[in-house]
């Protein structure tokens, strides 16, 4: 089992490049199955999950290699509708190849995903979008068995809630299928712009995409393309709160600071200062750090749930109280009993978590539970006095590409066992 081992309290300085994202790599590497000829996907992080979507990828016959970053796709040979269980349960997003597998065969099974860390992951969504579009679903045992006796066809797809992976894969579903597919009450995530911006390189015609509403035309044929992934906006916010935590100034280059703007703002109230241009942003931690009085994750463009844990894990030593409100997923505050561990005083009645900044937070042996709960324990370590061992560093590598090796380059105290 690997732990981190971080000596916190050392102030971190230095310039670090922003790794591609995850949510955006996952939902491309999806659809390159679609595509006729080779894509190459630049700036894709090496991360757990990334390595699952390209063994899904592989299981159905593509051939996909990654070397520095890139990743190249030949789908031409796909003939396996199976997703193997194994890599459902490794990884919750696997049901994002369920459109794309459509789109490409026609078929797609695949093991129902289940619960998670967060809580229960429904795809009642994703489902009901598919049905609109033709797919037969028959479930036995809970295994999947979609079928489209008639092709897959547009529909009109109303989201009761604008669900970031349903949107994705109706999206991924409709750039194939017969005729024209609307989907209202989009998700209007930075990531579903990416994917639309990769999909039309390909030869999609789509637009509407950072809206609520998202219009797809299908078409005959899509042919890989070089594109590269964006970067990862909550890495980059994890990166800003491990200055805030440790204390220091940073630069963040390759940011993507349009889709970062209403994090940024949660920084600058906490007392932090931020200026960017265009792909970098300055950032030195506040002295002190200030509460933020009310937050809420909200889908984009409101604050999002990737990133409460890791905020949280600076706010626990800013002046004042500080209330957060979890409204995505269930189970979302499990971080919080380690942070209590370090020194927090924070209390969870609900969805809700009031936070009373302390003035240090003490190192301890604590687990990850979850992906963005473990960069919050991160965080907290680094700015923490005395030694924090974290284990369970499984959930970090799902989302975190060589965590370590960036923070010594910024002068942290931290090593991989
Ligand atoms: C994606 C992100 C994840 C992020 C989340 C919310 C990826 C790979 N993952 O997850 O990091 O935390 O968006 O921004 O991009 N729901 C249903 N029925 C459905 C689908 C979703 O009830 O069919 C509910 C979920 O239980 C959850 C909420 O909708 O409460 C949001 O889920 P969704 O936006 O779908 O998140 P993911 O796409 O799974």
């Amino acid at each position: 089992m690997q732990k981190f081992v971080i000596h916190g309290g050392k102030r971190l300085e230095g310039d670090i490049t922003v790794q591609g994202a995850k949510n955006s790599a996952l939902p491309i590497l999806s659809a390159a199955m679609l595509c006729e000829g080779e894509n190459i996907l630049e700036n894709c992080p090496e991360l757990s999950d990334v390595y699952a979507a390209c063994q899904i990828l592989t299981s159905a016959g593509c051939q996909c290699r990654m070397q520095n970053h890139t990743v190249s796709i030949k789908a031409d040979t796909v003939r396996n509708s199976e997703i193997p269980e194994s890599l459902m349960q490794e990884m919750r997003s696997s049901i994002i190849f369920l459109g794309a597998m459509l789109g490409r065969t026609g078929t797609c099974i695949l093991g129902y995903p289940g619960g998670c860390e967060l809580g229960p992951r429904p795809i009642d969504l994703h489902l009901q979008a598919f049905q609109k579009m033709g797919v037969k679903i028959q479930e036995e045992s809970g295994i999947l068995t979609c079928t489209t006796p008639n092709g897959l066809h547009g529909a009109k797809i109303h989201l009761q809630f604008p669900s970031v992976g349903a949107t994705e894969n109706i999206m991924l579903a409709a750039v194939l299928a017969r005729g024209e597919t609307v989907i209202t009450n989009a998700a209007r995530e930075p990531e579903i712009v990416d994917l639309a911006q990769y999909l039309r390189t390909c030869g999609a015609n789509l637009r509407g995409e950072g809206s609520s509403t998202i219009v797809i035309q299908g078409v005959k044929k899509l042919t890989g393309c070089t594109y590269r992934i964006m970067p990862d906006r909550i890495v980059t916010a994890t990166w800003l709160a491990a200055a805030a935590s440790a204390g220091g100034t940073i630069r963040l280059l390759q940011a993507d600071t349009v889709s970062l703007e209403g994090i940024l703002d949660v920084f600058e109230q906490m007392n932090c200062s931020c200026s960017h241009t265009e792909n970098t942003i300055c950032f030195s931690a506040g002295k002190p750090l200030r509460a933020v009085r009310f937050l809420k994750t909200m889908p984009y463009p409101g604050f999002p749930t990737d990133a409460q844990a890791i905020v949280m894990a600076v706010l626990c030593k800013a002046n004042g109280t500080s209330v957060i409100e979890e409204t995505i997923f269930e189970n979302r505050f499990r971080h919080v009993d380690a942070l209590v561990r370090m020194g927090a005083d924070i209390q969870v009645t609900g969805h809700a978590a009031v936070i009373h900044g302390v003035k240090q937070l003490h190192g301890a042996p604590v687990s990850a539970t979850d992906l963005r709960g473990g960069a919050a324990l991160l965080v907290a370590g680094l700015g923490a006095q005395g030694e924090t061992v974290l284990t369970e560093l499984s959930h970090i590598d799902r989302g975190y590409d060589s965590p370590e090796l960036l923070l010594r380059s910024l002068g942290a105290d931290i090593r991989r066992i």
